[in-house]
């Protein structure tokens, strides 16, 4: 479906995000249709380029990171006519007048302004699209993660585009929320009649939400050792996928009935305490080892100097409501683990009683497995009869719906969805400013308590499945992580 034309200027349009995500995201929406006349995409940065220097950039991100057979020179260079740049400076007026003409050019088009750009920065800007009236009825403003590193800046950060923005004029990226079989998990929750009365804690014996990684720091040193994986991957991605399987179903898909559910289910989540969370967390950080094939180094290593950063965390969390009492939420996450695999595990409690003999073999519970990546898919285990005339033996099998093998579609990524979503004003799948501070609300105290209790990580060999206090953490309540396969 077309989508209105609209002039997105991207500020830090010369950094690793607009290369790698925004500029392919938005050629993939050019080839679906979507970019319709006079559609403007316009670089900003401090860097001191030309619009045909801006477009060799994202000539080369193109080349960089579409498959050979997605890339087309017509298609480039009609995409590329599209494409200007504009030095600003976040700090100094420099650059604002001719940013603020090149924009009057399109004074009735949408607007959207995409912070890819160092949260410090985010205030600066804020008031320079102010000061320089740029702002106009049909105009957006995106951000990225992090949104603070706790409750405090993330509130501070969240005043100083408040200031200036309202909140429906406000997109806070989550790209989990963007992918595929995120989304596929309200279908399944509420578009099947089948699951939704055994989703609770009568039937439920436990979730598992997985999100590995086998990548290290990828370079980006100096932000990660600061974060960590709590800060990196919970506090958002994490919780974001908890609150799909958790909440109660929306009126509609309408973004404040979605994110009013979501919301709930944050306020929900059990405090853990200096108490318990030792018991309830895991940190862990990966030493050499091998992945993808070959030798890696350790996190210190990689890093150059010593550091208690967590590159692991292992979580049991409880949702402290009707629905959900006492069934536990095991979340993992890591870098350098044994493959990249992200799912999430319905566990089913299993059969009150059984009628068949011991030769039939162990009855297994039924579990849902939604896979998010790679090779998106949704498993059903069941117990079948083994078949054969054996007598009555017992099989646990999976109804497997592979998407790649389903659909003949592209595997659209996540931001293709996302930044077409903001032209169209639908914040549904965005963060709104009460569900990042009730995250970090939660977040908080287990950062806190860390730091009280003093508990450091474990290590861990890169390439396995992260520390065997994480593999406690869930045994010791007679379940086990799930295997991906
Ligand atoms: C980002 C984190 O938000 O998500 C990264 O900052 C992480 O550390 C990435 O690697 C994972 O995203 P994806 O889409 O590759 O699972």
């Amino acid at each position: 479906i077309p989508v209105e034309p609209f002039d997105y200027v991207v500020f830090g349009g010369t950094g690793d995000l607009a290369e790698r995500k925004l500029i392919p995201a938005l050629y993939h929406r050019q080839i679906a249709g979507q970019l319709t006349e006079p559609t403007r995409i316009i670089g900003a940065s401090r860097t001191p380029m030309t619009d045909d220097e801006y477009r060799q950039f994202a000539r080369n991100a193109l080349k960089e990171h579409l498959k050979a057979a997605e890339y087309s020179e017509d298609e480039v260079a009609s995409f590329c006519a599209r494409v200007h740049y504009v030095s600003v400076d976040a700090k100094s007026p420099d650059g604002w007048s001719k940013l603020k003409s090149l924009l009057d050019e399109g004074k009735d088009l949408v607007r959207v302004f995409y912070l890819a750009v160092s949260p410090s920065l985010f205030g600066d800007i804020a008031d320079k699209i102010r000061d320089f009236k740029l702002i106009t009825k049909a105009t957006r403003i995106v951000v990225e993660k992090p949104i603070g590193r706790d409750l405090a800046s993330a509130q501070i950060l969240n005043d100083t585009i408040g200031k200036v923005f309202k909140e429906e004029q406000i997109f806070r990226i989550d790209h989990y929320l963007g992918k595929e079989t995120v989304q596929n998990l309200m279908a399944l929750r509420f578009a099947n009649a089948l699951y939704e009365p055994l989703w609770n804690s009568a039937h439920i014996d436990h979730v598992q939400i997985t999100v590995a990684e086998s990548v290290g720091l990828e370079g980006r040193v100096s932000y990660y050792d600061k974060a960590g994986a709590l800060r990196d991957m919970v506090q958002n991605h994490i919780l974001q996928l908890l609150c799909l399987v958790a909440m109660e179903a929306p009126n509609s898909m309408d973004a404040e009935s979605v994110r009013d559910e979501k919301l709930k289910v944050l306020r929900s989540l059990k405090p853990i305490t200096p108490a318990n969370i030792e018991k309830l967390t895991v940190r862990g950080q990966y030493k050499a080892g091998a992945s993808a094939g070959g030798p890696v180094k350790g996190y210190t290593e990689e890093l150059g100097g010593p550091s208690d950063t967590e590159t692991f965390v292992a979580i049991k969390a409880e949702i402290a409501n009707w629905r959900w009492a006492g069934v536990p939420f095991y979340l993992r996450t890591g870098k350098r683990l044994a493959a990249r695999v992200s799912e999430i595990v319905v566990a089913f409690k299993p059969i009150p009683h059984s009628i068949f003999d011991e030769a039939a073999g162990r009855i297994e519970a039924n579990m849902l497995v939604i896979r998010l990546q790679p090779d998106e898919g949704v498993k059903q285990w069941l117990m079948i009869k083994d078949p054969g005339p054996g007598g009555m033996r017992l099989r646990h099998v999976s109804l497997d719906m592979s998407f790649a093998q389903a659909f003949d579609a592209r595997n659209a990524d996540a931001y293709e969805r996302l930044l077409m979503d903001v032209i169209r004003s639908n914040q549904t799948l965005f963060m709104r400013r009460d569900e990042v501070e009730a995250a970090w609300k939660w977040v908080d105290p287990i950062l806190n308590g860390w730091e009280d209790t003093g508990q450091k990580t474990q290590g861990y060999t890169a390439g396995t499945w992260g520390p065997s206090q994480a593999i406690a953490l869930i045994e010791r309540d007679g379940r086990t992580w799930h295997e991906a396969d």
